[in-house]
């Protein structure tokens, strides 16, 4: 590809974020913000005196790079508690800002130019970006959606196999994922784990949902499965568990080779995230099991009030079984694209989502929709009026 305008060919090939977009569509036309993931709702006030504490104390200058020590502690702590694995803080941890940069940090620490990475298509959509940014080039496998909406998004075990080959090098895995609920089975971890081995990849994933479960799914964390601890980077962050989505703290875990690579790219990146912020994580991990109970019983709730209202309204909402978004079909709806749906919803509707086809590379999405629900009662009060509205406008199979 040709420069335009001295933008780099990585840059011009992609665009602007459309969940972000829509976030700025929400503030322009007064529309509640059902498009950009993070809750309305306060974040724990043990976190957030913690972060005051940590700033009024003097945690005000840089971290170590690869992020403060107690909360690399907390972090091995809690994966031992939760994952049953084993680790090293000083050798297997690397602090990020957020997620979104340790994945980032990954894939340029691991992947080169030429090289191809698997991804699994909805996919969130930084993972497309991140792929070229670091020179990659990727392959999508499709997630299909169920037959029936309360049924389960599967990929193709043979789709999956044709996609790797002796330039894969990564697979991104995001479980539960975004933006369909999936908890990925054992036995899908363990199609993966052959896979790897079998081509020598290491696996990427994206476990940021990790306690955001309904109707008695279980997370498995793939590190876990036997071969993998050394073959995988996990990445998690504050984000969605602690409800800190501004704090901007993320990590990756991985084994010391693979770590002091991601360590070299985070530091020339970002030099480190937030300290106090770093100080206040460390409180969040040594929270009782009690908390991330209560966590994934309000999300259940607050899941089950919005399937219902959406499916009133008309949608074919398909049900999640973990993080905090719900995709649905609008065909019945009858507009011509996703982008026109969204369009009338943020501009009549008074409700602003993300477009399914920003969760695509393909054509898949075009009648697909993607709702947040990490919402507080009041707003999901207004949401509920804005459904009924929208399906009393809307004259099922004729475009508006
Ligand atoms: C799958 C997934 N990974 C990462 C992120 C971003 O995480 P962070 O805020 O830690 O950068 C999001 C946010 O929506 C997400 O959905």
């Amino acid at each position: 590809m040709s420069k335009q305008s001295g933008i780099s060919s990585k840059a011009a090939q992609f665009r602007e974020s459309v969940i972000r977009e829509m976030t700025r569509q929400a503030l322009r036309f007064g529309a509640i913000n059902l498009a950009q993931g993070f809750p309305d709702f306060p974040a724990p006030e043990e976190l957030k005196r913690a972060a005051q504490q940590a700033i009024a104390s003097e945690i005000n200058q840089y971290a170590i790079t690869w992020g403060a020590k107690d909360l690399r502690q907390g972090i091995v702590r809690k994966m031992k508690v939760w994952q049953g694995l084993d680790l090293d803080p000083e050798t297997e941890v690397t602090v990020c800002c957020g997620a979104t940069e340790a994945m980032i940090s990954t894939l340029l620490a691991l992947v080169d130019a030429g090289e191809e990475v698997v991804v699994f298509e909805p996919f969130y959509e930084n993972y497309g970006p991140d792929t070229i940014l670091s020179g990659a080039t990727p392959k999508f496998v499709s997630l299909r959606p169920p037959r029936e909406p309360e049924g389960e998004w599967s990929f193709d075990p043979a789709e999956l196999r044709a996609a790797f080959s002796a330039r894969t090098r990564v697979i991104i895995v995001n479980t539960p994922n975004n933006p369909t609920g999936k908890v990925f089975t054992r036995a899908e971890l363990e199609y993966i784990r052959d896979l790897c081995l079998e081509f020598d990849v290491v696996a990427v994933t994206d476990e940021i949902y990790e306690h955001i479960l309904y109707d008695g799914a279980r997370h498995v964390s793939l590190a876990t499965i036997d071969g993998m601890r050394d073959r995988t980077v996990t990445i998690n962050g504050m984000s969605k568990t602690y409800s800190v989505t501004g704090w901007r703290v993320g990590w990756a875990v991985a084994s010391p080779t693979l770590t002091s690579a991601i360590r070299k790219v985070h530091d020339f990146l970002t030099v480190g995230a937030p300290s106090p912020l770093q100080a206040a994580g460390a409180v969040a991990l040594a929270l009782p099991e009690s908390y991330y109970q209560g966590l994934a019983e309000g999300y259940q709730r607050r899941r089950d009030r919005v399937l219902k209202a959406l499916r009133e309204a008309g949608f074919r909402a398909f049900t999640p079984r973990g993080a905090y978004y719900i995709m649905c079909d609008v065909s019945s709806f009858g507009f011509e694209s996703d982008l026109a749906f969204v369009k009338y919803l943020v501009e009549e509707g008074g409700i602003a989502a993300v477009p399914g086809s920003s969760f695509y590379k393909s054509t898949g999405g075009n009648q697909q929709v993607r709702f947040v629900f990490a919402k507080r009662e009041s707003t999901l009060d207004a949401v509920d009026l804005c459904f009924k509205k929208l399906s009393e406008k809307v004259t099922r199979g004729n475009n508006c």
